[in-house]
């Protein structure tokens, strides 16, 4: 969700403003995302590196998030969605911890979308977390080596039985993943797109969905010919 920033510089106004803005195009993404039948929806909505911006940025991006959870919660739960947390919980203030906990023991046993929100996330930081784990069962005695494998590695990721992501679709122009899911990245499809993360909307993830269905997916194989 890139381009908050810029698209409240577009029109002279705070950033703040385009947080907020920001916060409105991801309601709408939610409720889009839920009635195209889409069944994991993962936002990165603060990243680990975020906090090297201004205190009073991540002082308004943090007051967001109080509010979107505490505004949106009981509707999101209300259309059976079900919220999931990733990223790290070291640093974060008491209260955040707490709003994120709860809504994900208020949704748990939902069975509609899976919101799964990167939060205080970075992909690096979790493949370290994930190797940490596995070297701690090795210790305790409960993992060999030649035990480490693709599927074990992924087993110990922060949301182990969320699948990868067919699709990443990122805003505002930039061609990168800034330390994204770059695990699960691996055969991804993605999608850059010149608009700003306020502008965003239903006909956008339309739009993104259609350029997907058009990429031929062949994870290092070959393609089936038809008619042989
Ligand atoms: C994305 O917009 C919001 C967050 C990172 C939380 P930016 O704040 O990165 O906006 P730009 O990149 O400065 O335009
Ligand atoms: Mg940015």
């Amino acid at each position: 969700m890139d381009g908050n920033g810029r698209w409240a510089a577009a029109r002279g106004l705070p950033r703040a403003e385009g947080h907020r803005r920001g916060v409105e195009a991801l309601r709408k993404t939610v409720r889009a995302a839920g009635e195209l039948g889409i069944r994991y929806l993962t936002i990165f909505s603060f990243s680990a590196e975020n906090w090297a911006r201004p205190a009073s940025e991540i002082s308004d991006l943090m007051g967001l998030l109080r509010r979107f959870i505490r505004h949106d919660l009981a509707e999101l739960h209300r259309n059976n969605v079900r919220v999931r947390v990733i990223g790290a919980r070291e640093g974060l203030e008491k209260d955040i911890e707490s709003l994120l906990e709860e809504a994900q023991q208020l949704t748990r046993a939902n069975t509609g979308l899976n919101l799964v929100v990167a939060f205080n996330y970075g992909a690096r930081q979790e493949i370290a977390h994930a190797a940490r784990r596995l070297v701690e069962k090795a210790l305790a005695g409960a993992l060999k080596p030649e035990d480490v494998t693709p599927e074990r590695f992924s087993e110990n990721l922060d949301a182990p039985d969320v699948p990868d992501p067919d699709l990443i679709i990122r805003t505002s122009g930039e061609q990168r993943l800034s330390n994204f899911l770059l695990w699960q990245a691996a055969y991804s499809e993605l999608v850059f797109l010149p608009v700003y993360w306020p502008d965003f909307d239903r006909a956008a993830l339309e739009n993104a969905i259609v350029e997907y269905q058009g990429r031929e997916r062949r994870y290092g194989g070959l393609i089936a010919k038809t008619g042989s």
